[in-house]
């Protein structure tokens, strides 16, 4: 069934879990995070980025989530737009059907340029208004997403800022971030503790405090009621680099956030945990080494299956690791 974020998160917050939001854009990503959903009783976010619609058109998107929630019709479904860049991106979801968007006002509407705190107040609170109306739940984001380690916000031709950020734009101040809410009534928010987006976070392995869980946990106790969410949570599995580089890939070395600072994330508070590069990592990773060990084969159905099962393994790790397994 169809439910909205607050739904969810409201239940999550009870019962103390986080839930992993996973970026679709295909038919393979799709049944991944569905079959991962049903082995572990698990509710579900799937979120749509700008590029998802450019890739799969709005129609194929939201007809592929909706023949998920009729597939699947015991499973709680959040039908979620990752990085909406305005009020009236966010409109045009909410008439297609989406039960939560995300008002990316941190940036301009080029999703590049960071913007102001005015500027951000005011998009966001008029995006809630209009999906309050309707139902429809509302994330926003406030600081610029960005490695503590490398100041860089990530993806070249993703969403994120360019430049190398300051110190003080990497993480989100608590006291704003209760001006914010209260001017904006957002149902969860996006905040700036060191994540940043791709594959590209972190160059040496990590040591515990990839994460600034100390600023995680004054936002929480800040904004209780508010949802936290962490952007660019993909922990880089080393073990799909391997198998990506050991059958014709080349990837250069590098590290994602640990699954265990992101469950001490969840203990303070983060309850929507953004992962895409993950299950982009997987899915190369599974096709690579398919052809590579049959190159005879040319039936696209066999080495997209691979990617299928790689994806789904990688989904039920998380649902796992957050809590979220035996919630559905
Ligand atoms: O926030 C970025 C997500 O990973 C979506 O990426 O814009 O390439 O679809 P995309
Ligand atoms: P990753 O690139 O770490 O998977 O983050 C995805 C994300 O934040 C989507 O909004
Ligand atoms: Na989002
Ligand atoms: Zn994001």
């Amino acid at each position: 069934a169809l439910i909205s974020l607050r739904q969810l998160l409201d239940h999550a917050a009870e019962h103390g879990y986080g839930v992993p939001a996973f970026n679709v854009n295909n038919l393979e990503q799709m049944r991944a995070i569905m079959e991962a959903a049903d082995r572990t009783d698990s509710p579900v976010i799937v979120q749509a980025s700008a590029g998802a619609r450019k890739y799969a058109g709005a129609p194929f998107l939201r007809h592929l989530i909706l023949a998920a929630i009729e597939e699947f019709p015991h499973i709680p479904v959040v039908m979620h737009q990752d990085h909406g860049t305005s009020p009236a991106v966010c409109q045009r979801s909410i008439q297609l059907g989406f039960s939560s968007v995300m008002m990316d006002g941190s940036l301009k509407d080029d999703g590049k340029t960071p913007a102001d705190y005015d500027y951000n107040v005011d998009v966001t609170r008029r995006t809630v208004e209009m999906a309050h109306a309707c139902g429809v739940s509302v994330e926003g984001e406030l600081g610029c997403l960005g490695s503590l380690e490398t100041g860089q916000a990530g993806e070249e031709d993703g969403v994120g800022a360019e430049g190398t950020l300051s110190h003080d734009q990497l993480l989100t101040d608590p006291e704003e971030a209760a001006a914010f809410v209260a001017a904006t009534h957002v149902d969860a928010l996006a905040i700036a503790i060191g994540t940043s987006h791709g594959a590209y976070k972190f160059t040496r392995p990590p040591t515990g405090d990839t994460l600034s869980i100390a600023r995680i946990r004054q936002i929480h106790e800040r904004i209780p009621n508010t949802h936290l969410v962490m952007h660019g949570s993909s922990s880089v599995p080393q073990e799909w680099l391997e198998i990506i580089n050991e059958h014709g890939g080349r990837i250069p070395e590098t590290y994602g956030v640990p699954v265990e600072e992101i469950v001490e994330g969840i203990k303070h508070g983060v309850r929507k945990v953004n992962i895409d590069t993950d299950l982009r990592l997987a899915s190369t990773g599974a096709v690579r080494r398919f052809l590579a060990h049959n190159p005879a084969e040319f039936d696209p159905r066999k080495y997209l299956k691979e990617t299928v099962a790689a994806m789904r393994d990688v989904c039920v790790a998380r649902f796992e690791a957050f809590g979220t397994a035996g919630n559905a």
